[in-house]
């Protein structure tokens, strides 16, 4: 499909499109393997002469649909599907870094993502620093000849920092042309934020998030150029990670690809509603979202981004009690991990999302023990707010 239509149109259509007496939706190709016409042709599919499909966990029809769709959603030339986020990270890093390679990352990120950067990259040789990016002057400081990549989220699980993408891809890549600027997209999704047109190299997402959209399947994909692209799936997913999803989930992932755009602009608007309700309630210390002209990366997030996302962290008055009291009060609001999808969860990510930090980790990262972390859904607003507030109220008696 030509690559100038709109988000919500590509949304729709790109990546599978019925022609004659096509069916409408794409088929499921439950199969793990495919049959050659000829041991000629299966020879030829392996050496790359002929584009066949062979085995799923080399690809499947299912697999390519939905990554066209986010390559053209992302401006990016190609895309590869994995099992997980995690799996998208993990089939990245590991194509890309050997022994000896050093890594620049965020302090603040997800909580896995934290834990095999810090616990388990350096069994392999591999040096992690945390920076930052905020702060120019440690990303010159930490860049080194052995640096391979970068890699941080913006906005940041789960403290929402916004991280110029601009400026750090050029930084990096004026030190060293191949070093890989890293975003994880997860939750901006592209239809805010096209980090590779902002000079970023690769993007992953948990595609399990607002991707997929309705908290049915485990799911991740890598972005980038075509070349990369086919070394992660052949290196980092094929032999590597196996970290391979489902045709099934891939078809799921698919259906709900369909809805993103419109699902993110209506989630973004309620989300700014809840969020300067929180701001104007008593039982509320602070509230960090990227929309409220309090977060100190306001003016970024409104240059780099379309909307401030569907995720709003905000410390309770009261500590960790009232934290508990407020979480374990909830009635429509789900306490779950997990964000962007059509229920609004709610979560303690110093005790859930983020525990493989330790407690002085979590210090250096922001997490206190009274921050609350929310992804609002598509619930009517007021009762979303009905609900956080009868809660925003119990938690301080
Ligand atoms: C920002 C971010 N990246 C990656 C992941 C990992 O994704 P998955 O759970 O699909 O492996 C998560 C999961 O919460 C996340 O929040």
């Amino acid at each position: 499909m030509h690559k100038s239509k709109h988000p919500a149109t590509i949304c729709l259509h790109e990546g599978y499109q019925a022609t004659g007496n096509d069916p409408l939706i794409m088929p499921i190709y439950q199969t793990s393997t495919f049959v050659f016409e000829s041991c000629e042709f299966g020879g030829e599919c392996f050496s790359g002469e002929q584009n066949g499909n062979i085995y799923t966990r080399l690809g499947n029809p299912n697999f390519h649909a939905v990554e066209a769709k986010i390559a053209a959603l992302e401006g990016a030339e190609a895309a590869v599907l994995t099992s997980s986020g995690m799996g998208a990270i993990a089939a990245t890093l590991w194509t890309l870094l050997s022994s000896g390679d050093h890594l620049i990352a965020a302090k603040t990120i997800y909580g896995c993502t934290f834990s095999l950067f810090s616990h388990h990259l350096s069994r392999f040789g591999i040096e992690v620093e945390f920076i930052d990016f905020n702060d120019l002057a440690q990303l010159k400081n930490a860049l080194k000849s052995n640096t391979k990549a970068i890699f941080f989220e913006t906005p940041a699980n789960p403290d929402l920092s916004i991280y110029d993408i601009r400026q750090i891809s050029t930084i990096a890549h004026q030190y060293n042309s191949e070093i890989q600027v890293i975003i994880d997209n997860t939750f901006a999704t592209p239809i805010l934020q096209q980090p590779i047109k902002l000079g970023a190299d690769i993007v992953v997402h948990s595609a399990t998030k607002a991707l997929n959209g309705h908290s049915d399947i485990i799911s991740g994909v890598v972005v980038g150029k075509a070349e990369l692209m086919q070394r992660i799936q052949m290196e980092g997913i094929k032999d590597l990670t196996g970290a391979v999803p489902s045709p099934h989930d891939a078809s799921l992932l698919l259906r709900g690809l369909k809805t993103l755009s419109i699902r993110v602009k209506a989630q973004n608007e309620q989300t700014m509603r809840i969020a300067s309700a929180l701001e104007n309630h008593p039982a509320v210390e602070k509230v960090i979202f990227p929309g409220l002209s309090s977060h100190p990366q306001h003016e970024l997030a409104t240059q780099q981004m379309t909307g401030f996302g569907n995720i709003i962290s905000f410390n309770i008055k009261g500590g960790f009690d009232a934290a508990k009291r407020m979480l374990n009060s909830v009635e429509l609001c789900a306490l779950a991990v997990s964000l962007g999808c059509v229920h609004t969860l709610i979560q303690h990510p110093a005790s859930m999302t983020h525990s493989s930090y330790s407690a002085e980790e979590l210090a250096n990262a922001g997490i206190a023990n009274n921050l609350i972390r929310i992804s609002i859904g598509l619930e009517d607003y007021e009762d979303i707010w009905s609900d956080l507030n009868q809660a925003l109220n119990y938690s301080q008696i």
